[in-house]
Order: structure tokens, then C-alpha cells, then sequence
């Protein structure tokens, strides 16, 4: 496998390289490992950017893409000298700073489409911007000692990086402010009985069950996968009538699809 041509076919591995990420297209696999294990994975404005620009330049063949951490755990959130950049957004200025933020939660938004399912692999710990990124994947398999945490509120801040709408959807507003508010660790096993990791699993296991996983995924027919996800996030803001609408059009869809026309 030339891992090499086809990173560079996506993004340039030199810009991948600087931005502290690494990107492995295998058939329809996309592994993205944040690489930065020195500083566990501190996560920069050019790595939320640089994986903004992963999500455009995806391949229409990847179905299942990985988001890991190089090292001893997932992330450990924004670098911390993030805050005195002078590149960083400014209160001072609404517009300019609504824009730039904007495009770092391009960063996240894609791992969300229809066209993909993304897994979040767990070790260590997530905090902050981190167990943001690991909310916008649609499935969390952590290690049974990793950990979650949503800093923000105690650095004076927000989570800002898409993450408080799934949070909310996935536990609630009430277990929500008391995660976001104490700013305290998740455990896994907590996360799971949460709703936040679908699987929970001994560290040393946690290639071999997001490799299940995704073979899992991928055994199951692309077309329905597809239209499957996309109903499935449609359904919370759907009424009833809404949704079996929506159902409706998708099977008809698929049946089209299976039948060639
Ligand atoms: N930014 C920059 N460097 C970081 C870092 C971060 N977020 N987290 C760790 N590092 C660096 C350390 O400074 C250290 O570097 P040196 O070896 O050069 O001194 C190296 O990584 C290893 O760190 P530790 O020895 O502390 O490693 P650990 O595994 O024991 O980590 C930790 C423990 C709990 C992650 C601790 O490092 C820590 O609390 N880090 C800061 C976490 C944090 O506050 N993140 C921000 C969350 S808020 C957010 O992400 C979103 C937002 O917009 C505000």
C-alpha cells in the first residue's frame, strides 16, 4: 500500500506534517491520527483547519473514517499557547471573530455527513477540544481506563467546537451542565453507561474492536448505510409525520437503486 501518494492526493503530507496529523486512506478506511504525542496531541488552529481540509478532499470511496491520537491518549485539547497567538480570535471584533471560529468548526462538522461513519478511538483521555472532536464522530469507542472532560467552563470559556449539541442530545441538558460545569472527568465506564461510548473495551483491545467495528460497518450495503445515517440523524428534529415521510422517500429510493433504475 502507497500510504505516501495517497495522503498526498488528499492533502500534502508536508501540510499534514505541520499541522501535527497524520491521514491513512486504505481502500475505504480513512485513518486520522493526531500526532503530536510530545504535547499528547495538543490540538492547533492549523490542525482543526487542516482537517477541515481532509474533510473536502475525502474520497467518495472512504465509508468509515478513524479519528485516534498518537502516543498516550487522544488529545489533551487546545494548545494551551493557542491562547496567546496573536492569530486567535478577538471579542473585539464580532464578525472576524465569528469567521475564524467558524472555520475551525469546519474541522468537525464533516464527520458528521451521511456519506461516512466516523469512529472516535479513545485512549487516555479527551478534554476540551478534544472530547469536542470525539463528539462529532458518530460512534466513541474508548478505552475502559480513558477518560472524558469538558474544560472550557473552568479556563473561562465555552466548548465552542460543535460539541455542546451532541453532548445535550446524548445525555441531556441536565447531565450536560453538570459534565460542562464541573469541568470533571468521565470515566469510560460512566461515558458508556451515558450514552457518550458505544463500546467500552481493555486498552490493549482497542485496535482490534475499532477493526471489528469497522469491518462491521463495512459489511453492511453501502447505498443503505448511507440513506440509513442520514435518516437517523434527521429523526430528533423530525415530528413523526415528518419522519415516516423521510422514510418513505428513502426506501422508495434504495428499492429504485436495488432494482437499477
Ligand atoms: N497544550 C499544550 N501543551 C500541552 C497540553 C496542552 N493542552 N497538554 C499537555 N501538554 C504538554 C505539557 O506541557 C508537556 O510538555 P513538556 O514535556 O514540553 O513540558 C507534555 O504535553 C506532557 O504533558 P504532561 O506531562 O502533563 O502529560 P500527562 O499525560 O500527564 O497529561 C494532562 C496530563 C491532564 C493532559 C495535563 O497535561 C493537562 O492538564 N493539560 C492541559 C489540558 C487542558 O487544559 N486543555 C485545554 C482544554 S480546553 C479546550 O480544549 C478547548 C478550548 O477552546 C478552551
Amino acid at each position: 500500500m502507497d500510504t505516501g501518494t495517497k495522503q498526498a492526493a488528499v492533502v500534502p503530507a508536508e501540510d499534514l506534517a505541520q499541522a501535527g496529523l497524520l491521514l491513512d486512506i486504505d481502500g475505504p478506511v480513512a485513518t486520522i491520527t493526531l500526532n503530536r504525542p510530545d504535547k499528547r496531541n495538543a490540538m492547533t488552529f492549523a490542525m482543526w483547519r487542516t482537517l477541515a481540509r481532509i474533510g473536502d478532499a475525502l474520497p467518495g470511496s472512504v465509508r468509515v473514517v478513524v479519528v485516534r491520537g498518537a502516543g498516550k491518549a487522544f488529545s489533551a485539547g487546545i494548545d494551551l499557547s493557542m491562547f496567546s497567538s496573536p492569530e486567535g480570535p478577538r471579542g473585539d471584533d464580532p464578525e472576524a471573530g465569528d469567521r475564524f471560529i467558524a472555520e475551525l468548526q469546519a474541522g468537525y462538522t464533516w464527520l458528521r455527513r451521511p456519506e461516512i461513519v466516523s469512529i472516535a478511538a479513545v485512549h487516555g483521555y479527551a478534554i476540551g477540544a478534544a472530547f469536542q472532536l470525539a463528539l462529532s464522530c458518530d460512534l466513541r469507542v474508548m478505552a475502559e481506563d480513558a477518560w472524558l472532560c469538558m474544560k472550557e467552563p473552568a479556563l473561562g470559556l465555552v466548548p465552542d467546537l460543535t460539541g455542546t449539541k451532541p453532548l445535550v442530545d446524548i445525555v441531556g441538558v441536565h447531565r450536560a451542565i453538570d459534565i460542562c460545569l464541573t469541568a470533571r472527568k468521565v470515566p469510560a465506564e460512566e461515558a458508556a453507561r451515558l450514552g457518550l461510548a458505544e463500546r467500552v473495551v481493555p486498552a490493549a483491545e482497542l485496535e482490534t474492536a475499532v477493526r471489528e467495528l469497522t469491518g462491521a460497518l463495512l459489511a453492511v450495503d453501502a447505498g443503505a448505510a448511507v440513506a440509513t445515517k442520514r435518516l437517523l440523524w434527521q429523526a430528533p428534529g423530525n415530528t413523526l409525520e415528518e419522519q415516516c415521510a423521510a422514510e418513505r422517500r428513502e426506501q422508495l429510493a434504495r428499492l429504485r437503486a436495488l432494482r437499477g433504475n
